[in-house]
């Protein structure tokens, strides 16, 4: 059967990661896919840089905007990060030519979701994300297919393993809140610039991901109650652990009478909660619906291989659906159908 041809934009700790994983299997990758899966485009910051991956047999592209405008591939792979150019423009150009896109930009998606869902639409390209939100936790799966028809009320969880590592290793361990988050750095858990992970911003990021899906309206990242853990100290923690609680960066959203609700903040958790079990880079994502119940997935919130994990979930599903065969708008429903926004009062 025909290759599917990926273009990858961004080499960081998840892309060398998976650059790995599908040159590692990729014969079990092309039985399970039912075709082979191909890297033939590729571009990064730097070209020199040794991250002990082969780049052979790839074409190298200087841009991440060159790759998506020329290469000649069926999806485009985005694993930049940022909200803004390059990642913007590349991801634009990709679905203006009708190429599949697969990004786990969780920045990206909160500023432009809405824009570029709809222009995917519009060329009937595929914007699938599943490692933007909770790292290896298919929790866009989960809400967009799997809770089809259900009426959700809430969503809930810890959607940032930088601050849940810091966090656990602060109180299990007596270490500094700089140790931690320099640790949390050096095992590729942080964002480039780690302040969005401390203030929750990467938090917020995902929870308007969440609720959109949740509840089929359009994302609303700045309407957010928004409180980082960088004024956390090791009493506070122990404070909350004399109570009988322990301290849980969470994202919460839910409807109310007037409207949703969103918020992420430092928050105290009672010691035998099953989220208050969820230590180091772990992630937990509880969701509330009428016809399931309540759901509870926990696993792996960041890191290369659990994201890029993820990832690859995401280009498989591609590889195996055929033109015309699979239709998954990426926020769940045509971007018409999203309702507006309505903030709690
Ligand atoms: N910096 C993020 C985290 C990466 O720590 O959760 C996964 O999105």
């Amino acid at each position: 059967a025909e290759a599917l041809k990926l273009g990858v934009a961004g080499l960081g700790t998840v892309g060398a990661s998976l650059m790995r994983i599908l040159a590692e299997r990729r014969e079990s990758l092309a039985t399970t896919c039912g075709r082979p899966i191909e890297v033939v485009a590729v571009t990064a910051r730097s070209r020199g840089k040794d991250r002990g991956i082969s780049l052979d047999g790839a074409k190298w592209f200087d841009d991440a905007v060159s790759l998506a405008r020329e290469a000649d591939i069926d999806v485009f792979v985005e694993l930049m990060g940022g909200a803004e150019d390059p990642a913007y423009s590349a991801v634009k150009a990709a679905l203006a030519r009708g190429l599949h896109v697969v990004t786990a930009n969780k920045a990206l998606l909160a500023a432009h979701g809405m824009e570029l869902a709809a222009l995917a639409e519009e060329n009937g390209a595929l914007l699938n994300y599943e490692a933007a939100v909770a790292g290896g936790i298919p929790v866009i799966k989960a809400i967009r297919e799997s809770m089809t028809g259900n009426t959700i009320s809430r969503v809930y969880g810890i959607m940032n393993g930088t601050c849940n590592y810091i966090l656990t290793r602060m109180e299990k361990e007596g270490l500094t809140f700089e140790a931690c988050l320099k640790e949390a750095q050096r095992l590729g858990y942080a964002e480039a610039d780690p302040t969005f992970d401390i203030e929750g911003n990467d938090t917020a990021h995902k929870l308007a991901i969440l609720t959109s899906l949740a509840f089929g309206t359009a994302i609303a990242p700045d309407d957010i109650y928004l409180e980082g853990i960088s004024n956390i100290s090791i009493e506070d923690i122990q404070a909350a652990a004399d109570l009988g609680y322990r301290i849980k960066l969470l994202g919460v959203a839910q409807r109310t009478e007037s409207g949703i609700e969103q918020r992420v903040h430092p928050t105290m958790v009672p010691q035998n909660s099953v989220i208050a079990q969820v230590d180091g880079v772990t992630n937990a994502v509880a969701i509330e619906a009428d016809i399931l119940g309540e759901l509870l997935m926990v696993g792996p919130g960041a890191g290369g291989n659990a994201t890029a994990s993820a990832v690859l979930g995401d280009i498989a599903d591609i590889a195996k659906s055929r033109p015309g065969a699979q239709r998954v708008p990426a926020f769940g429903q045509p971007t018409s159908a999203l309702r507006p926004y309505r903030r709690a009062q």
